[in-house]
């Protein structure tokens, strides 16, 4: 492989294998590296008509060898996406949550300084790395105080703090995207944002879809290509800046199934169960810096890319 190699950490995940895609269709060799945990090498299956441009290692990020893993492909970026992702597990097991997210990073991040990478592009989480805003403050700039309320938010946030610390003391060069509630085909519904997944899955079974709490809590859910863009994007600008990656649009769940049921044709009423202990009620993430420096717009629209998600899960069932 050559210097147009690149890594891509989680990217036989959701959001990772569709990044992987597009850096493929691009132009870039791509060495995947992940532990399969939550990824899968069926969601890789359009990246493999790349044939020998694209190359898949099974390594956990939080053991040794990563490095030399590394090595192997000369990469020039790195993309690091790979993370445990389920906040209610980073509650139930913070010990994990914490060495996939917080050692396994710090692995990837000293493995590229030791490699003399150019960029590390990092997925940190914009709906818990702000906590539960004012609603003055909505939407959400990157100078709000981060004040993440679950182990996973902590996790995400301390490896900014990694990143930044690197690039004072290396020169280690990073971009940190903090991503909204991503959405799209392939999203497995027990990850940072599943309830697109969820209803899509429950809707094409003709099954009630549940609702935690009144609905009216509010989300800011982007689709999953405009995610990979923006990490395209991130590859020659914002050097050393977080970005919020979002649409800047508040939807409520309420709002987000009565458009899934829509597309479905299906008048069925949802059913309300109490509302879960620590669920933020508002989130909504200025994109204003990200379209500034990155250059940087979402495109696709809440009620296209449902359809999209729709059409993939009818599909995939
Ligand atoms: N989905 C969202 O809405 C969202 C929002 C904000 C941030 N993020 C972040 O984006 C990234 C991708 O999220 P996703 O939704 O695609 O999740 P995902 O679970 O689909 O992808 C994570 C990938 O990392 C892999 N992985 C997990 N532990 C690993 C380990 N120890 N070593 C190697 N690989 C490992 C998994 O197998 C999986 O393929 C994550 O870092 C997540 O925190 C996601």
């Amino acid at each position: 492989m050559s210097s147009d190699t690149v890594v891509v950490t989680g990217g036989a995940g959701f959001i990772g294998s569709h990044l992987v895609e597009k850096l493929l269709e691009v132009g870039y060799r791509v060495m995947v590296i992940d532990d399969f945990s939550a990824g899968s090498m069926s969601n890789l299956s359009n990246a493999s008509e790349f044939g020998s441009q694209l190359e898949v290692v099974r390594q956990d990020i939080a053991e040794p060898g990563l490095a030399k893993v590394m090595e192997q492909a000369g990469p020039r970026y790195v993309f690091h996406l790979a993370a445990q992702s389920d906040v209610r597990r980073s509650m139930a097991d913070p010990f994990h949550d914490a060495k996939v997210n917080v050692l396994g990073s710090v692995n990837v991040i000293e493995s590229s300084r030791k490699l003399g990478i150019e960029r590390v592009i990092y997925a940190a989480s914009g709906g818990t790395l702000y906590g539960e805003p004012e609603s003055s403050e909505l939407p959400v700039t990157e100078g709000v105080k981060h004040q993440p309320l679950s182990n996973y938010g902590v996790t995400k946030k301390v490896v900014l703090d990694y990143l930044f610390s690197y690039r004072e003391a290396y020169g280690l060069d990073y971009v940190a995207l903090a991503l909204a509630n991503v959405y799209g085909p392939r999203q497995d519904p027990h990850g940072e944002s599943g309830v697109v997944s969820i209803f899509a899955g429950n809707l094409a079974a003709g099954r009630t879809c549940a609702i935690y709490g009144d609905g009216h809590q509010t989300r800011d859910f982007v689709f999953v290509s405009d995610v990979a863009d923006a990490f395209v994007a991130s590859m020659t600008k914002g050097s050393g800046e977080v970005f919020n990656i979002s649409t800047s649009i508040e939807t409520s769940v309420n709002s987000l199934y009565w458009e899934m049921a829509r597309q479905h044709k299906m008048s069925l009423h949802p059913s309300y169960l109490p509302g879960r202990t620590g669920e933020l009620m508002r989130s909504c993430l200025s994109n204003v810096k990200a379209g500034e420096i990155l250059s940087w717009v979402p495109h696709v629209t809440l009620s296209d890319g449902l359809s999209q998600v729709i059409e993939w899960v009818n599909k995939n069932n």
